[in-house]
């Protein structure tokens, strides 16, 4: 096993604040890759009361030089590639920077492991994205890929390098197809955060109604913070390997919105307006894994229920809110 330290891409976003606050907590040495930005990116970290606690390297996804120097004064041996474009309504308005980025930057990401240090451990953020129009009704490491989105299609390029360079170079390179993960340190822009905000604002009387696109999709929801352990068992296992994270339960978008405003008195249908501007050019209508793999091999299997996510996600926005 190379030394304790962890070298993070997409440390300021969901998954890597609660990587980076777990691995310091196992007593690691965390090194985030940071691309500048103008505006604040750190506020994840600060929430986890972790921002001192971390090193952060300047660095960019599609730079690959930069990667490199990140891999050498880090040292890492673990390195976790969460950075990405990872909006999937984005992608169809971005599609060559979603390639770019969340594709074809993994590629960046597994040459400077190569080249500065080929005995590091590698984790590939792999999406049930990948699923799309599935062609299981029960999504497991050997169901066919139909991706449905740019993201989607990007995503799956990476994943493949990720087992390319593991059969190709001897990498330890697991990729990690994770369904759906929320927490209160989700972007905004994704549906659940979306709805949780709504609720706190609509409850506090700053908002009226919520605009949504298609609620009948279906999710299989589970809690950020059950995933990145998962992310880490995979890299202390002796051989890597490919591994579906899921709860193995799956929700409409419209029951999801029923807990979010039940749990502050509210209906949903008094609040919820359907706007066709929120409608994908196509839809990933379903989607449902299988843990059983992660179970039997890593132990690993989701702690918190969907119930218990929503309420607790709709309690952080209630202080959040009411603090604006
Ligand atoms: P997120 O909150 O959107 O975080 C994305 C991270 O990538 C941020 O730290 C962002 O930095 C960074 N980033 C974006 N472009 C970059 C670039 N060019 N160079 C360097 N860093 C860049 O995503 P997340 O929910 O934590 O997800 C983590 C990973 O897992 C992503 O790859 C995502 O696609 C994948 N995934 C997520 C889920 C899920 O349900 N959350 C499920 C499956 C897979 P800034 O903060 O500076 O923008
Ligand atoms: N964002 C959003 N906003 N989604 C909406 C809305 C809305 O107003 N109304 C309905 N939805 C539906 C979307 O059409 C989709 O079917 C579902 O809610 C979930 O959308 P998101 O929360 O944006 O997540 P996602 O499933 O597209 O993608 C997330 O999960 C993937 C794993 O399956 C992202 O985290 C990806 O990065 C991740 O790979």
């Amino acid at each position: 096993m190379q030394s304790r330290k962890a070298l993070i891409t997409g440390i300021t976003g969901q998954d890597g604040a609660y990587l980076a606050k777990l691995l310091i907590d196992k007593g690691y040495e965390v090194y985030g890759v940071h691309a500048r930005r103008s505006t604040d990116a750190l506020w994840r970290l600060r929430y986890l009361g972790i921002e001192k606690e971390v090193t952060l390297l300047g660095g960019d996804m599609t730079d690959l030089p930069s990667l490199l120097r990140c891999m050498e004064k880090s040292a890492a041996g673990e390195v976790y590639n969460l950075a990405a474009q990872s909006f999937v309504g984005t992608s169809w308005e971005q599609p060559i920077l979603t390639a770019n980025v969340t594709g074809v930057s993994v590629v960046n990401m597994l040459e400077a492991v190569r080249t500065v240090n080929p005995k590091a451990r590698f984790y590939q953020a792999s999406t049930s994205e990948m699923f799309g129009l599935i062609q299981e009704a029960m999504q497991s490491e050997t169901t066919p890929f139909y991706p449905r989105s740019p993201y989607g299609a990007a995503k799956l390029y990476g994943h493949w390098m990720t087992v390319n360079y593991r059969e190709s170079f001897g990498l330890h390179a697991s990729s990690g197809i994770l369904f759906n993960h929320e927490s209160p340190l989700r972007g905004i822009e994704f549906v659940t955060r979306k709805v949780t905000d709504a609720v706190a604002r609509i409850k506090l009387g700053k908002q009226k109604e919520l605009r949504l696109g298609n609620i009948d999709a279906k999710r299989d929801w589970g809690f950020a913070g059950d995933y990145v352990e998962a992310m880490w068992l995979m890299l202390q296992q002796d051989m890597a390997e490919d591994y579906v994270i899921a709860t193995g339960r799956t929700t409409t978008v419209r029951d999801m919105c029923a807990i979010a405003f039940a749990h502050v008195g509210l209906a949903y249908q008094d609040h919820v307006v359907i706007d066709p501007a929120f409608y994908r050019p196509a839809e990933v209508d379903v989607l449902l894994g299988s843990p059983a793999k992660a179970k039997a091999k890593l132990g690993w299997e989701a702690k918190t229920d969907l119930n218990t996510l929503i309420t607790g996600m709709v309690d952080a926005d209630m202080v959040r809110v009411s603090q604006d």
